[in-house]
């Protein structure tokens, strides 16, 4: 049986802070913020949107998006590493909000990867036949725990969410592939004391050596070559890390998701909003070869090859 995505939503702020409202209230500049990271812009929540709202509007988009109802739902799973609170989890929390059945439901912590753990987790459930629907959510709200006297991680981050509902699909289509992994011993690099702080030029050289080397390794593991690949959407942290990855799988600028220019680094968010965009956009095609990739705060890392 294969398992696949059969629905999609996403949730982004309607506050835009440019980087030039930065410029304002810390001794950055658009210059270096663009040409060291790509972002231009990102969206903040306000203070009676959290975590948990978010993730209900993006997942109440992608159950309509995926023809069913809440009923239909045998599974929540949220990533996340900013939920309202430690518990109960941001997953029950969204079990009520949406009037699902009273059924399995749990965070995940796996940062950045978030989203590509939640979705084979996912996978595992619908391939054994366990249960039908797993609705997955990728949703950050960074801005509570971003150092707004820290420059050097203040200007990276942005709030939003994306969903995804994990079903039965066609042999040959929905998951090919997987990696996941982690490496406890750079935890030291990016955690949360509060705040969140990052040793930046670490997390800098250990994500473009793995975004690389893990969307390499999936395609290989699908039975699949680099020119078969469709398209490429890998976390938004910062374009330089993105383009690296784009150039290990030898990939044209235009078949590489960027929506980091807008919405800035949304962790466990970014790549089911960017996976919405294209959708919407039409660059993502039926039968298309799709390579996600994602790394993050543990640290984790996280790569799935799909036929859409
Ligand atoms: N505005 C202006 N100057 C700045 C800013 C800023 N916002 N931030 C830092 N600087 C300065 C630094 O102080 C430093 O000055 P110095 O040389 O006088 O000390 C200078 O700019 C250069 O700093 P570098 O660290 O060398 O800059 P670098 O080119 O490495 O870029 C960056 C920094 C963008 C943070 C980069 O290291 C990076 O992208 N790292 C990965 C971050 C990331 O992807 N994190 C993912 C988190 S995922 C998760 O799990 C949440």
């Amino acid at each position: 049986m294969s398992a696949g995505i059969i629905g999609i939503g996403r949730y982004n702020p309607e506050r835009v802070v440019t980087n030039a409202d930065l410029e304002k209230i810390m001794d950055t500049s658009d210059e270096w913020i663009r040409t060291r990271t790509g972002i231009e812009e990102r969206r903040l929540a306000n203070d009676e949107t959290d975590t948990s709202d978010m993730a209900y509007y993006a997942a109440k988009k992608a159950i309509e998006n995926a023809g069913i109802t809440a009923e239909d739902i045998d599974m929540i799973l949220v990533a996340t590493v900013t939920p309202d609170q430690a518990f109960p989890s941001v997953a029950c929390m969204l079990q009520e909000k949406l009037g699902a059945k009273k059924v399995a439901a749990m965070d995940l912590s796996a940062a950045c990867a978030g989203f590509m753990y939640g979705l084979i987790t996912a996978q595992q459930f619908i391939e054994t036949g366990a249960y039908q629907n797993v609705l997955v959510v990728g949703v950050e709200k960074l801005s509570k725990i971003t150092d707004w006297n820290d420059r050097n991680t203040a200007v990276l981050f942005g709030d939003g969410a994306g969903a995804a509902v994990v079903s039965k699909v066609t042999p040959g289509k929905g998951f090919l592939a997987f990696e996941l992994g982690s490496d406890g011993s750079g935890g030291k690099h990016l955690y949360q004391d509060e705040k969140l702080i990052m040793n930046g030029r670490e997390v800098f050289k250990f994500a473009v050596r793995q975004m690389g080397e893990s969307s390499v390794n999936v395609i290989e593991k699908a039975g699949l070559k680099k020119e078969d690949v469709d398209y490429l959407i890998p976390h938004q942290a910062n374009i330089r890390i993105m383009e690296a990855a784009r150039e290990r799988l030898e990939l044209p600028v235009e078949k590489m998701s960027k929506t980091v220019h807008k919405y800035g680094n949304t962790s466990a968010a970014s790549i089911p909003i960017s996976l919405v965009e294209e959708l919407e956009a039409g660059t993502i095609k039926d039968g298309d070869v799709l390579v996600m990739v994602g790394f993050g705060g543990g640290l984790t890392w996280g790569a799935i090859a799909m036929r859409w």
